[in-house]
């Protein structure tokens, strides 16, 4: 599991007279454990943290108070960086700045020679984490005629090439439109169900979490609460107050409820369509 304990962090250096007197911390007191297996959502406006702890989660930043363990083993030890950086993968925002091949498959061999796997067995790995997210045709395509979507699925595969135990989604989606969207989360999920790993999704798109396990609302550098979705969803309040929004489904079935006419609790977007069909 991933444990963060009492974590501030700064991303300046302290002032040799003053320390960080002055200046807010991109993390404060942040304590949170993340369970193999979960499904959990980072959530919250902009500037509240949540990419900062993803930093936090492999390493690439370090606490400036506080400690990050990943299965035990300690984010500032330079000794276990390797192995933490291995087990927790982050895919960004933009598919290209995480692209270094010129083909479909290039940029897959990339990532598992770098981790010193087996040459004789990249190509195999190559066909397994293609047909993983559906590009299994596309091995030998230029990565630059990819669409926004493909690029984004091609980087899942890329990291999933190398068997993390946890992966971090930081923010995948926003550059794709609504449609591409939905694929590649739909993809996320299949995959899911074939290849285990813990999903860590920062989002500002709450249908893209609402079957997540936990919701983890960051304020201002803090985790102001956690909980089951189905909780966190019905105080809409706070909701507003992290700048964030249910989806449109999620309200109507809500208006619906209200108005007398009897919805479940818990409706996914695709059970409401059903059901307004059933009753036109
Ligand atoms: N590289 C950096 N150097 C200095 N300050 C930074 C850096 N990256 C982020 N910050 C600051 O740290 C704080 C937390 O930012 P962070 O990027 O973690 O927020 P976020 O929740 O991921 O926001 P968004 O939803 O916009 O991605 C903000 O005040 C931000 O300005
Ligand atoms: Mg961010």
């Amino acid at each position: 599991m991933i444990r963060i304990q009492d974590v501030t962090f700064y991303y300046n250096e302290p002032d040799e007279a003053s320390g960080h007197a002055g200046l807010r911390p991109a993390l404060s007191k942040v304590s949170l454990d993340i369970q193999p297996g979960e499904f959990v959502a980072l959530l919250g406006r902009n500037g509240s943290g949540k990419s900062s702890l993803s930093r936090l989660l492999n390493g690439i930043e370090l606490p400036t108070e506080g400690t990050v363990t990943v299965d035990g083993r300690r984010t500032a030890e330079p000794h276990e960086v390797q192995e933490i950086r291995r087990a927790v993968q982050i895919v960004f925002q933009n598919p290209e700045n995480q692209q270094v091949g010129l083909t479909v498959g290039e940029d897959i061999a990339f990532g598992l020679s770098n981790i010193g796997w087996p040459q004789q067995e990249i190509r195999s790995r190559i066909a397994w984490a293609l047909q993983l997210v559906g590009l299994e045709a596309d091995e030998e395509r230029p990565v630059t005629r990819l669409s926004g979507g493909e690029k984004q699925k091609l980087a899942l595969a890329s990291v999933l090439a190398l068997a993390p135990r946890y992966l971090i989604l930081d923010e995948a989606t926003s550059m794709l439109d609504p449609v591409a969207r939905r694929r590649f989360v739909e993809t996320l999920h299949e995959v899911r169900q074939r290849v285990p790993f813990t999903l860590i999704y920062i989002t500002h798109h709450l249908e893209e979490v609402m079957g997540a396990d936990r919701w983890v609302l960051f304020r201002e550098g803090r985790i102001i609460t956690s909980g089951p979705p189905s909780e966190l969803q019905k105080d809409t309040q706070l909701l507003h107050d992290c700048g964030l929004e249910l989806p449109y489904y999620y309200k109507l079935a809500e208006l619906l409820r209200r108005s007398g006419i009897p919805t479940p609790a818990t409706l996914s977007e695709q059970e409401l369509r059903g059901l307004l069909c059933r009753s036109s």
